[in-house]
């Protein structure tokens, strides 16, 4: 409406919805869903984080942990610490020293450096990604056996753990040996009660929680072979991040069984058990492609499980970062997302092309892509050429919804084929699909082969790929791919290294010399998946986590215990932190 044509009423009206948005400022995705976000892009005023308003979202579409960003609410900028001397633990591969020639030169001609210095920088608000160090527990929560220590003896060398998760729409259950051998699990999930609501809806998901859990351990249990809960050495629980009602199901579930069966308690880190799935290898059945795009039956082969420290990509509903593992607790962020996650993206493009609702988007559109050409619509590779770890899919997402108005008009024009009425045909949505996930692939080899530059310096060879996504298997085969192409690379520039040595031979580069001997040893990169069924939200990822927490000597105090919708990395209680380095010191290595 042009500013003249605004009579006095409607000024004032306009003056009182601008007084009310600016009283409220809700989040930047409810902006985007009212049509608010361009009226107060207008007038400057800038969106809270999310969480504060938290009131705003009934329903959490799609991107489902988006609430749940790595950053949280009072930690807006991004810290790079420095020390380095904090990575080497007893156990850790030999760390390589040469980068590519040139660059190996470029450094050594710089005096003194001695790593990256201390940064903060300001990475934005609404969805600000927090890069640096962090430790899933605070010194204050990292209690040697605090409540306790699963018994195991020479004759009884395994002990056994309950692990429960609920922090968004699936009530996982599973009992797993310390040895990895899983024993019994269950899974209830919630996607036909939210997928009228285009969402989670956050009261639904606690009351079917609520609904299904008992039986849910009684069926792991049972499966397990084990009549009651007091069968089981220890229980592990997801506090956190996720949905804090939804969370307090499982939490309190555990917290009364812990209670009552004396057992001792571990509280698990959401993403961290995503992560910690990579150390847990599995018979699975592979399913391998064969050239038109069709399965065959696969053959029975055990994934293989990784060693500290490792290289993960974290990709679900509500994340999508690059992290170094260094050890149980003790990671660093190299990237996260700008804006939406990958799974979110997913979901959203699904839904566009009415194929799948919710957290089901993601494989339909994975099944729609197998038969179409992923060239036929041209998208835009997010973020090419950028120097940051940083992954971005609002662009795409926003890309690939024009690309489908504009087919759906052509249509309706009579350009293109297509069903009567505007309405896509299956081979154009497949199409759609196709493009849409080649492109989405093209940002995390862009991205994951930087990451893999950097960590190769650090004696990083292995790749991890977790969290809901990782389930997809044109993601798998593309980033397997990625590695064999990442170490053959990495030959070569080790090639050019010692040819160089060589030329300067005389000069007494000692310390290049050996570099390269250290380089030689490293092995090629390898790619780390969970089975499918483990990658997506469940109740092993919980009970691992929690073996791996314990098998270093740490419990939790049940009593204390409460849930966290955001678990801060960085609330270190520092007094402690010399005793916390010296117990998660010994525990790397396989798992
Ligand atoms: O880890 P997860 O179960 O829950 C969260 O922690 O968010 O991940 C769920 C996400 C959903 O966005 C879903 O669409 C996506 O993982 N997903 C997939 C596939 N399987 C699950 N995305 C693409 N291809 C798949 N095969
Ligand atoms: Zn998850």
């Amino acid at each position: 409406m042009p500013v003249a044509a605004v009579s006095g009423r409607h000024f004032l009206l306009l003056t009182h919805a601008c007084f009310i948005v600016m009283l409220l400022r809700p989040p930047s995705s409810t902006l985007a869903r009212t049509g608010l976000g361009g009226f107060c892009v207008a007038f400057r005023i800038p969106p809270l984080p999310r969480a504060t308003h938290a009131a705003f979202l009934p329903t959490i579409p799609t991107g489902r942990r988006d609430i749940m960003s790595p950053s949280s609410p009072i930690s807006f900028f991004s810290s790079t610490p420095a020390s380095s001397n904090e990575e080497s633990s007893p156990r850790a591969p030999p760390t390589e020293h040469t980068g590519t020639s040139t660059t190996r030169r470029r450094k050594r001609s710089k005096s003194g450096a001695g790593g990256p210095k201390l940064s903060r920088e300001f990475v934005g608000i609404a969805k600000a990604t927090d890069t640096g160090r962090f430790r899933t527990y605070s010194a204050a929560q990292f209690k040697k056996g605090a409540s306790g220590l699963p018994v195991t003896s020479p004759e009884r060398p395994y002990f056994t753990v309950l692990g429960i998760e609920t922090s968004c729409d699936d009530t996982g259950v599973a009992v797993v040996r310390s040895d990895g051998v899983i024993l019994g699990e269950a899974l209830a999930s919630q996607y036909q009660i939210h997928e009228q609501w285009g969402g989670v809806v956050p009261g639904l998901a606690r009351d079917a929680h609520a609904s299904v859990i008992d039986s849910m351990v009684q069926e792991a249990l049972s499966k397990a072979g084990m009549a009651s809960v007091g069968e089981v050495d220890a229980i592990g629980v997801t506090v956190g991040p996720g949905l804090e009602i939804c969370l307090r199901v499982g939490c309190e579930t555990a917290k009364g069984l812990a209670e009552l069966h004396k057992k001792p308690f571990v509280a698990v880190h959401h993403l961290e058990a995503h992560c910690l799935m990579a150390r847990l290898g599995q018979p699975v059945v592979e399913v391998e492609e064969v050239e038109e795009g069709a399965q065959v039956e696969g053959k029975k082969v055990t994934s293989p499980s990784a060693c500290f420290p490792f290289l993960a990509l974290l990709v679900s509903g509500g994340h999508c970062m690059i992290l170094e593992c260094a050890n149980v607790g003790r990671y660093r962020v190299l990237g996260g997302t700008l804006d939406d996650a990958l799974g979110e993206a997913y979901d959203k493009a699904a839904r566009l092309l009415e194929v799948g609702s919710g957290a089901a988007g993601g494989p339909a559109m994975e099944l729609l892509a197998r038969e179409g050409d992923p060239t036929a619509v041209l998208l835009p590779v997010p973020m090419k050429g950028k120097k940051d770890l940083n992954f971005s899919y609002a662009g795409l997402k926003n890309a690939f919804r024009m690309a489908v108005t504009r087919v759906i008009e052509s249509q309706r024009k009579g350009e293109r084929g297509g069903e009567k009425g505007g309405k896509l045909d299956h081979q154009t949505k497949a199409d759609l699909a196709a493009s849409f996930q080649s492109v989405a692939i093209e940002h995390l080899e862009d991205r994951l082969e930087r990451a893999m530059k950097e960590s190769e310096g650090r004696g990083i060879r292995t790749l991890a790929v977790v969290g809901g996504v990782a389930a997809n298997h044109a993601i798998r085969t593309r980033l397997r791919a990625l590695c064999e192409k990442r170490s053959v690379a990495r030959m070569r520039e080790v090639e050019e290294e010692r040819a160089w040595v060589e030329e300067m031979e005389g000069d007494g580069d000692a310390a290049a010399a050996a570099a390269i001997a250290v380089a030689d040893k490293l092995p090629a990169w390898e790619l780390v998946v969970p089975p499918p069924r483990l990658c997506t939200d469940n109740g092993v990822m919980v009970a691992w986590a929690a073996i791996e927490k314990l098998r270093l000597g740490f419990s939790d105090v049940l009593q204390e215990q409460d849930v966290h919708a955001r678990w801060p990395f960085a609330n270190l209680d520092k007094r402690k932190e010399d005793e916390m380095e010296e117990l998660v010191e010994g525990g790397g290595g396989r798992p």
